[in-house]
C-alpha cells in the first residue's frame, strides 16, 4: 500500500521521560490504545460497525422503523416504528459501549501497572546490580501553543525486569504516536532508540506484544526485522472477529 510519508524533520527529539510529561503521555497512551485512528479500540469499533452482519440488520431495522414512523397514519404503527428505531439504536450503542469499555479496561490495566506513575516505575535508582532495566522515552516537538513550549507526540518503554541469572530479554512496550504525527518515522525512531539502548545494556533479545487488531504496527514490526513468535487468543470479540495477543521477538 502506498502511504504518504512526511519527512522526519529535526524538530522531533527523542529523549527520556520527565515527570512533567505525565499528562501529555497519558493522552498519547489513551489515543493510541482506545480512541485514535489505527488504535486497537478504533479497529474493533470499525470492525463491528462496518463488517458485521448483525450490525447491517440493525441499520436496516432503524431505517425501516424510521420509514414506518414517517409514513404511517395510525398511531399504534408509529409507536411500533419508534420502538424498532429505539431498539436498534440501543443495540448499536450497546456494541459501542461494550467495545469502548473493554479498551478502557486495557487502558486502566496499564494505569495500575506502570502508567500511573511513570517516573516511579521507570526510575533508575532502584536498580540493584544493574536490574531491573527500565526506561521510558518520549518524542517531543516544539510547540508555540503549548505552555511548556513543546508537545509530546509519541512514547515508548523498555522493561527488562528479570534478574541477571535469567536470559536477558527486554520488553518493548507503550509504543504510541499521536495520529497527527504518524508516518514521519517517529515510531521507527522510537523503536531504534530502544534497540540501541538495549544493545548497550547487553540485552540479548527484545520481545513485544501487540494484537491482531493493530495491523499497521504488525506490518511495521515485520518490516523492521521482528519475527512472529506466538499468538494466543483473548476472550474479546469485536463483531465476528476474535482478538488475539501476538508476540514478536527481535534477537539483538
Ligand atoms: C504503530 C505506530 C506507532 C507507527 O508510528 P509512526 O510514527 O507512524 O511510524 P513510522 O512513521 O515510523 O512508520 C512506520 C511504517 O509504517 C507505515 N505506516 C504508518 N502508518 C500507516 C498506516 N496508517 N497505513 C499503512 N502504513 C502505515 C509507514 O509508512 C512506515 O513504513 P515505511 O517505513 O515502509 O515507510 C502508530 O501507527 C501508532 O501509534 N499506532 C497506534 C498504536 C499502536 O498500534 N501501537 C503499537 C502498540 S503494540
Amino acid at each position: 500500500m502506498d502511504v504518504e510519508r512526511k519527512p522526519l524533520d529535526d524538530t522531533v527529539i527523542i529523549r527520556p521521560f520527565y515527570s512533567t510529561d505525565s499528562e501529555q503521555v497519558l493522552n498519547v497512551y489513551f489515543t493510541g490504545l482506545v480512541s485514535g485512528v489505527d488504535s486497537a479500540g478504533y479497529f474493533a469499533v470499525t470492525r463491528a460497525f462496518l463488517h458485521w452482519a448483525p450490525m447491517y440488520l440493525a441499520y436496516f431495522l432503524s431505517v425501516s422503523g424510521g420509514g414506518t414512523l414517517l409514513l404511517a397514519l395510525r398511531t399504534d404503527i408509529q409507536i411500533l416504528g419508534l420502538a424498532i428505531v429505539f431498539l436498534s439504536c440501543c443495540f448499536m450503542f450497546f456494541v459501542y459501549y461494550r467495545i469502548r469499555n473493554a479498551f478502557l479496561g486495557y487502558y486502566q490495566d496499564g494505569l495500575r501497572h506502570d502508567m500511573t506513575d511513570i517516573s516511579q516505575y521507570y526510575r533508575q535508582d532502584h536498580e540493584k546490580d544493574g536490574y531491573p532495566i527500565r526506561r521510558f522515552w518520549v518524542a517531543e516537538i516544539s510547540s508555540m501553543t503549548s505552555e511548556s513550549g513543546y508537545e509530546v507526540v509519541g512514547c515508548v518503554a523498555l522493561d527488562c525486569s528479570l534478574n541477571r541469572d535469567e536470559p536477558m530479554i527486554g520488553e518493548l512496550k507503550r509504543l504510541f504516536v499521536l495520529p497527527t504525527h504518524r508516518k514521519r518515522g517517529i515510531g521507527t525512531k522510537l523503536i531504534q532508540t530502544v534497540i540501541a539502548f538495549a544493545k548497550e545494556q547487553n540485552i540479548t533479545s527484545l520481545r513485544l506484544e501487540t494484537t491482531n487488531f493493530q495491523p499497521v504496527a504488525r506490518e511495521m514490526y515485520t518490516r523492521l526485522g521482528w519475527y512472529h513468535h506466538d499468538t494466543r487468543d483473548s476472550d474479546f470479540e469485536a463483531g465476528d472477529m476474535k482478538m488475539s495477543f501476538v508476540e514478536y521477538l527481535l534477537p539483538l
